[in-house]
């Protein structure tokens, strides 16, 4: 069947996704219906070195990649013959993590006469968002302004319906993004600091809403980034917790009880808490209003920037519990709409990448046995 027959039938794409530390796979009918999506972390193995290990990573990523993506073919009962496509993450990411997925991609794509779809990983966490909201029969309207926020981003773009024949659904104005660190990797670093392990973002996540109104030991104000109001500056924030720690050394019994406690393996939450005092709570809380407040304003000067009612926000961080109340909350004061992914698609997965996959498919953007990674590659 040709691709434009193909249209009106069923579309079933598999994504690969292999861009950072989770190794993913999932099958996405139409782009719209999820039949499967496994990922299987590196956590585990990054986590004695307090962030992702490149070589590490490539390496798992190669051990990985067979399992998760028979398990996605299971799970959606379905067989390679069945696809209709694969779509792969070319970038950006980590060039040696990239290239498993994209070999793995390639290698069946040319075994099964299927086509390759190369996928800008920063277009699959846009279209996370799509699809989340698919699920539950809801669109969001375009035009629109999209944070991605993640360990690894922290970008601003204003997202319109494509016009151009032979593009995606959707087109891309960079508005902004972080000079420097990007939030979730601020997240990590200030976890490192206060010894509560990697990744930070989740703990620290549930360590500020446990800090309730305890006394806050500092204070940060707003970052100034000259310039541009859309861009992100975080490691000025990072610097400021680590300043704050050495000079208030009451801090330091607390950091190495926590630092043993983790390295026996323990790092529930419930393990955690009580041995976090008010002062380390509350400056957990003080990072994270910072931090939150820091996304916010940007994004709603993005909003105002473009005179759009539709806030999307994606990627790892996105999965905050505070941000998303505090960004819902501000939304609807503003007359604005806001539209996150569930937390499962909030971070790095694979049917983000498969859903990103059938615009290319629709329009054609397949790829050759030449496809490379690509470690930066933009989003246009
Ligand atoms: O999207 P993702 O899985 O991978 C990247 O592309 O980076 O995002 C991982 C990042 C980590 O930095 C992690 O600390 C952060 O997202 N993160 C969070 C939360 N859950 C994950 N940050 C703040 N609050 C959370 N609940
Ligand atoms: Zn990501």
């Amino acid at each position: 069947m040709r691709n434009e027959e193909k249209r009106d039938a069923e579309v079933k794409i598999l994504g690969i996704e292999s861009s950072c530390d989770e190794t993913a796979a999932a099958v996405v009918v139409d782009g719209r219906r999820i039949l499967s999506s496994v990922v299987a972390s590196q956590i585990d193995i990054h986590r004695k070195y307090g962030g992702v290990v490149p070589e590490l990573a490539s390496r798992e990523h190669l051990r990985q990649i067979v399992p998760v993506v028979r398990e996605a073919m299971e799970q959606a009962g379905l067989k390679f013959e069945d696809l209709d496509a694969i779509g792969v993450t070319q970038g950006p990411g980590l060039v040696g993590s990239l290239l498993v997925g994209i070999t793995y991609g390639k290698t069946l794509a040319e075994a099964m006469g299927k086509p390759l779809i190369p996928v800008n990983h920063l277009e699959g966490h846009v279209h996370a968002v799509f699809l989340e909201a698919l699920q539950k029969g809801e669109e969001p309207p375009l035009p629109a302004v999209c944070l991605i926020v993640s360990g690894g981003h922290t970008v601003l773009y204003e997202v319109k319906r494509a016009r151009q024949e032979g593009r995606g659904s959707f087109a891309y104005r960079k508005l902004g993004g972080t000079r420097d660190d990007a939030a979730g990797e601020a997240y990590d670093k200030v976890a490192k600091l206060l010894g509560l392990g990697y990744p930070g973002g989740p703990i620290l996540d549930r360590l500020a809403s446990a800090a309730g109104d305890v006394p806050a030991p500092v204070k940060f104000g707003p970052t100034k980034t000259r310039g541009n109001a859309m861009d992100f500056s975080f490691s000025g924030l990072k610097t400021a917790v680590l300043y704050h720690l050495r000079e208030h050394p009451e801090y330091a019994q607390g950091i190495r009880n926590r630092e043993e406690v983790l390295r026996g393996g323990r790092r529930s939450f419930a393990e955690v808490l009580p041995l976090c005092d008010a002062a380390t709570l509350g400056l957990v809380r003080e990072f994270q209003n910072a931090v939150v407040r820091d996304l916010e304003d940007r994004t709603m000067a993005a909003v105002d920037a473009c005179g759009v009612k539709t806030i999307l926000v994606s990627g790892g961080v996105a999965a905050n519990a505070q941000l998303r109340a505090s960004f819902a909350a501000k939304a609807e004061r503003r007359g604005v709409e806001v539209f996150f992914p569930e937390l499962g698609l909030s971070t790095d997965n694979a049917a983000m990448i498969a859903a990103a996959a059938y615009a290319g498919f629709r329009a054609g953007d397949f790829a050759d046995v030449g496809l490379n990674a690509k470690a930066s590659l933009p989003l246009l």
